[in-house]
């Protein structure tokens, strides 16, 4: 690769970086598509998050990703912020405008609807309800994304009640009826669902397993989980064992990354399988030493 005067800029910023997976993902498409662009990981501390994004035109930069801890804050930071965005709570992706002012969005949204598309494009929102485990950030943006298919019930699973309202009262929307329920009754949840998904960081590596019994959930129902290390987590293996259709989280990563793409670079990219094994190669073996990435081992960054 040659950096010239011309070359376009993006990259990511978080706290910490190194284990960030968005370089070889948008550096993969840069080279695939001849771009001359190049795209760097950014450590950026919490306190330096403003100062980072403003100078994001005076540098040349055409934007950047966002990833933990700054996806809440930089929302009060941007000047605009697309309203899904702004329900979720979080962004991901931040595009320098013609005019200087900064836009930012949340791709999860289309990462998540994508992948599924992708991997079980016969998936249909009338199959049944839906059950999403979780109400962090990453069930926000699966929440949004289930509701805008068309999913008419979406049943949500926590530990916490207290937030899962909070995120059922946020994502409210006309024609989908969002229900809270307790973590104890997540098996009883499944009855009939179109579609199981887990949001938790259980299962992760480093983090406890998902301890779940499928029995209550119809076969033909579809089971995601947005962990990707490990790619087939505890969940994923006894739904395929089952007969389920199922879907890894490392789909939702590699097609929340091409709104971005497009907008700083100026070309539309897909999602390949050489694409998928160069981003599978940079995951590092499971073990303790993922530990500190544990919250980047799910499909939203
Ligand atoms: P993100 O914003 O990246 O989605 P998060 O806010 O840390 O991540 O959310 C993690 C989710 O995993 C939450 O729903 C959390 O439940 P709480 O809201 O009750 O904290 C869930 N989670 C984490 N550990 C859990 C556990 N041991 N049992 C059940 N749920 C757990």
């Amino acid at each position: 690769m040659r950096i010239t005067g011309s070359t376009r800029l993006a990259g990511i910023m978080g706290w910490p970086i190194a284990h960030s997976r968005s370089p070889a993902l948008h550096n993969f498409w840069l080279d695939q598509y001849g771009i001359d662009g190049v795209y760097v990981p950014l450590a950026v501390r919490p306190e330096q998050l403003e100062t980072a994004l403003r100078a994001l035109p005076a540098l040349g930069f055409r934007g950047c990703n966002l990833t933990i801890p700054h996806k809440q804050k930089a929302l009060a930071i941007v000047d605009r912020v697309d309203p899904v965005a702004r329900r979720i709570g979080a962004v991901n992706t931040v595009v320098v405008a013609s005019d200087g002012r900064l836009e930012a969005w949340n791709t999860d949204v289309y990462g998540f609807r994508e992948n599924l598309r992708d991997i079980v494009p016969d998936w249909q929102a009338t199959a049944g309800p839906a059950v999403v485990l979780g109400a962090g950030g990453a069930a926000r943006a699966v929440i949004a994304a289930l509701a805008e298919d068309g999913v008419s019930e979406i049943r949500l699973v926590n530990r916490t009640m207290a937030r899962a309202a909070e995120v059922a009262h946020d994502l409210a929307a006309p024609r989908c009826r969002i229900t809270v329920h307790p973590w104890g009754e997540r098996e009883a949840a499944l009855r009939d669902a179109g579609i199981l998904v887990n949001t938790t960081s259980l299962g992760m590596v480093g983090e406890p397993g998902l301890e779940i019994e499928l029995t209550e959930l119809p076969v033909s129902a579809v089971v995601v989980d947005i962990v990707y290390v490990p790619l087939e987590t505890r969940l994923l293996a006894a739904a395929r064992q089952r007969g389920h259709r199922v879907v890894d989280g490392l789909g939702m990563l590699l097609h929340q990354g091409r709104p971005g793409f497009e907008a700083w670079f100026g070309i539309p990219v897909r999602v390949s399988d050489e694409l998928r094994t160069a981003v599978l190669a940079t995951l590092a073996p499971a073990g303790p030493a993922m530990a500190g990435a544990a919250r980047q081992q799910r499909g939203s960054q």
